[in-house]
């Protein structure tokens, strides 16, 4: 059967030849190179899926882990499509190694009949940040507050490169959700509360990237989570939005017609539901709105264990391609689909498109001429260059909130500093989640500066440290006080009731900090460290210099070079910025439907100096 496929081959290059010749005939010039290469994409696909049996079939809609739910021979006795690597155990010491692994794996899915290349995923959101020693951008809501959509798409190409490197051509990215409240655990995984931003930067992404998306240094990109993740009421992780069709169609929708048009590759669905009918299973969205009114050509693979936590075969016939089989989903997938197609809940029809969407992605990355990742690329990890871009977007995310009597910029004479907060002397605190492991890190991490570095490096006089604001330096000029989140992921920042870890508002200790300071008439500037706006109202009226920095991960030294004035601020913010607890008691976030609720800043707002 090998042969066939042979066969096959033989077949596009006669194919090639016809379209070269139709091409050269002069007599359709407006044929592009793109349509001719679409053409014969669409002819390969085609002639791949005559060839599979319904098990190659579901094998290639299936996705796993490369460790624990399987054993290496899986992936040719199963004829998986995808293999996803989200946090450890990670696949090697150095990206070398990490490259051999999936080097590896993939050859046993060439040695299957057909030889099928694998498509390997990470959650790859904010640089290659599962990957200690690559660059890390600042988490999207920072992008957002840069409002650059050039250097969106130049942190979106770095990515792509750096996530080669380790092996991977799919990355889990820009999570284009539109957060409206505060409360829920990802605000800071998307770029704004604004759809005309949002739309704008998930653009800029995609095309970042994707690229040309043959080349070995680009990715396909997935825009996600379709829809709704951002706007579940009281802002809960995978719970249900009211929000009806219209307000989904006009508020949520615009950035997917966006990405779709700039051509991502995938669309991961979303754990929430809206009107209480599951994402995964809602096919007027996902097939009818995604694949056919936006003409979507990619996959929609699921979200997290999505066949058997959301409706098996409904999930499929809801318009869903490729399945995330993991934590002992695969064979309750495979099986349950397989008997499916036999009592005929799932079509043919459905499954041979869901087939040939995924085939047609590996096609246009190219696996099937070059399947293995590029040696060449690792010497690119967290190489100088990715780090000055990323160190630029550290510089125009920060938000300027307030500066009272020109507190800032700071003189870098000034005789003594004190810089005051653990998040001063952490980049894995400064990183926020998915930074090395899924729920982050609160460890220093390869090749990141801290935010206390960058100001002992800029500054030219004494800078004392301060951890706790224990020492009290009352002969200092003036304090710096760090403060904010701790890192989280998903569910687990969730703010809910109030009660859990997460808080709407800085603890009482980091409070402490600031008051300590101000209260001895030290100038006293503050640098919050955080996932999305907080109530702060308190702190800033006591500060006399108050900046929104978010996460801004590993070059938290770009952070001095705003504070020392050799850069002026430009971030704005991506979000309004509530002023009391109160404004969360409404369903939604500060500004939004509730028009009583009048933010502490404008969406917009950042001063300069
Ligand atoms: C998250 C996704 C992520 C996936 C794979 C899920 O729990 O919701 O955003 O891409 O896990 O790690």
């Amino acid at each position: 059967m090998k042969n066939s496929y042979k066969n096959l081959k033989f077949i596009n290059g006669l194919l090639i030849v016809a379209l070269c010749f139709y091409a050269l005939s002069g007599c359709k010039k407006a044929i592009s190179k793109k349509i001719d290469n679409d053409v014969l994409i669409e002819q390969k696909v085609d002639s791949l899926l005559s060839l599979m049996t319904w098990d190659e079939k579901i094998g290639q809609m299936s996705q796993v882990r490369h460790f624990d739910d399987i054993i290496d021979d899986d992936i040719s006795s199963k004829y998986i499509g995808s293999v996803i690597h989200t946090q450890g155990p990670t696949p090697g010491k150095d990206a070398a190694d990490w490259q051999a692994r999936f080097v590896t794996l993939q050859n046993k899915a060439l040695a299957t009949r057909l030889g099928i290349p694998l498509l390997f995923a990470v959650d790859a959101v904010h640089g290659q940040n599962t990957f200690e020693g690559a660059t890390i951008f600042p988490h999207n809501i920072g992008l957002g507050a840069t409002y650059n959509s050039k250097l969106v798409e130049e942190a979106a190409a770095i990515t792509a490169i750096e996530t080669q490197a380790t092996g991977f051509n799919w990355t889990f990215s820009p999570c284009i959700a539109i957060p409206y409240n505060e409360k829920w655990g990802r605000v800071y995984e998307a770029f704004s509360e604004s759809t005309a931003l949002t739309s704008q930067l998930a653009k800029a992404s995609v095309r970042g990237h994707q690229g040309n998306l043959s080349d070995k240094k680009t990715v396909m990109a997935t825009a996600k989570h379709f829809i709704g993740d951002g706007s579940t009421d009281f802002g809960v992780e995978g719970g249900n939005t009211t929000l009806t069709m219209n307000e989904v169609s006009k508020y949520l929708l615009p950035p997917y017609h966006d990405a779709v048009a700039e051509g991502v590759g995938s669309v991961m669905v979303s754990f929430n539901s809206i009107s209480e009918l599951s994402m995964h299973a809602h096919k007027e969205l996902v097939t009818d709105t995604l694949k056919i009114g936006m003409g979507f050509d990619g996959i929609v693979v699921t979200d997290w264990k999505g066949y058997s936590r959301f409706g098996a075969n409904a999930i499929i016939n809801a318009g869903v391609d490729m399945v995330m089989a993991v934590d002992g989903d695969l064979d309750v997938f495979q099986k349950g689909l397989k008997a499916g197609i036999v009592s005929k809940e799932v079509s043919q029809q459905r499954i041979d498109d869901a087939v040939k969407r995924i085939l047609r992605q590996k096609f246009r990355l190219g696996l099937f001429e070059n399947p293995f990742p590029d040696p060449n690329l690792i010497d690119k990890i967290g190489c100088q260059d990715h780090r000055d871009k990323a160190r630029q977007a550290v510089r125009e995310s920060l938000v300027l909130l307030k500066n009272e009597n020109n507190s800032l910029p700071i003189d870098k004479k000034t005789k003594k500093i004190v810089v005051v907060g653990e998040h001063a002397n952490s980049s894995g605190l400064q990183s926020g989640g998915w930074t090395i492991w899924w729920q982050g890190t609160q460890e220093n991490y390869k090749g990141a500066t801290t935010i206390l570095e960058g100001i002992q490096g800029t500054s030219e006089g004494l800078v004392v440290y301060d951890e706790s604001a224990t020492e009290k330096h009352a002969d200092a000029d003036i304090a710096i006080i760090v403060v904010g989140e701790t890192p989280y992921a998903e569910l687990f920042g969730d703010i809910g009731d109030g009660n859990g870890t997460h808080k709407l508002t800085l603890s009482k200790i980091h409070q402490k900090y600031i008051n300590t300071y101000a209260d001895m008439g030290i100038k006293t500037i503050v640098v919050l460290v955080s996932g999305r706006p907080l109530v702060v109202t308190d702190q800033i009226d006591k500060s006399d210099a108050f900046i929104a920095a978010w996460l801004p991960g590993s070059e938290g030294d770009g952070i001095a070079e705003v504070l020392f004035g050799d850069y002026n601020f430009t971030g704005k913010l991506p979000h309004s910025w509530p002023k009391s607890e109160e404004d969360f008691k409404s369903k939604y976030g500060p500004n939004f439907w509730d028009t009583s609720i009048t933010p502490l800043f404008e969406f917009g707002y950042g001063l300069h100096y």
